[in-house]
């Protein structure tokens, strides 16, 4: 429990060079399974305007969905948090509370492990993965998206 107006304390988190994709996000201490690590920081905007703002960057999106009517731009005003790369078998996960977006340890991660979050991008679209997980799905989409299922389908008829 955090007091009421004291600050929660957060773990020590750097950006540096990844062997994921560009810069990444790094434990800078041991963090224990559920902790809260930092807040995803950046313009709330409607969603309609972050769709459009990530097509005008096809290469890199910074945009994280907050609900359905509002979406997260970390490149306006954001934080460390933006450079968290994704991976199919992701670190930490997103939760949602009282409207912020926080990244939680899934599991304990040791001090310089890069923390990575499983993206679940939705859309009509796929966005290849280069995550190098054991169990990579080869995208970054959503596993329980359309799309996905259609690639799952198309990868077991090839290797029937
Ligand atoms: C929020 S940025 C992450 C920070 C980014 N690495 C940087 O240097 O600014 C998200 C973008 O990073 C890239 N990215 C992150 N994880 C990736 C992955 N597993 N495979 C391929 N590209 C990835 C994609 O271009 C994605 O749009
Ligand atoms: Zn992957």
């Amino acid at each position: 429990m955090v007091a009421k107006g004291s600050k929660r304390v957060l773990p020590k988190v750097f950006v540096d060079r990844s062997a994921i994709h560009g810069e990444g996000l790094f434990a800078g201490e041991r963090i224990r399974k559920g902790r809260r690590i930092i807040e995803y920081k950046g313009e709330k905007i409607p969603s309609g305007e972050g769709t459009t703002r990530s097509r005008d960057d096809e290469e890199l999106t910074y945009i994280f969905t907050l609900n359905d009517k509002y979406d997260v731009d970390g490149s306006m005003n954001g934080n460390e948090a933006r450079f968290a790369n994704h991976s199919c078998d992701g670190n930490a996960w997103v939760d949602i509370i009282r409207n912020r977006i926080w990244f939680i340890a899934e599991r304990s991660i040791a001090e310089g492990e890069e923390i990575t979050i499983d993206y679940r991008l939705q859309g009509d679209e796929l966005y290849e993965c280069v995550c190098g997980a054991e169990q990579c799905r080869g995208y970054m989409n959503d596993a329980d998206d359309e799309l996905m299922k259609k690639v799952e389908t198309r990868r077991d008829k090839r290797l029937a």
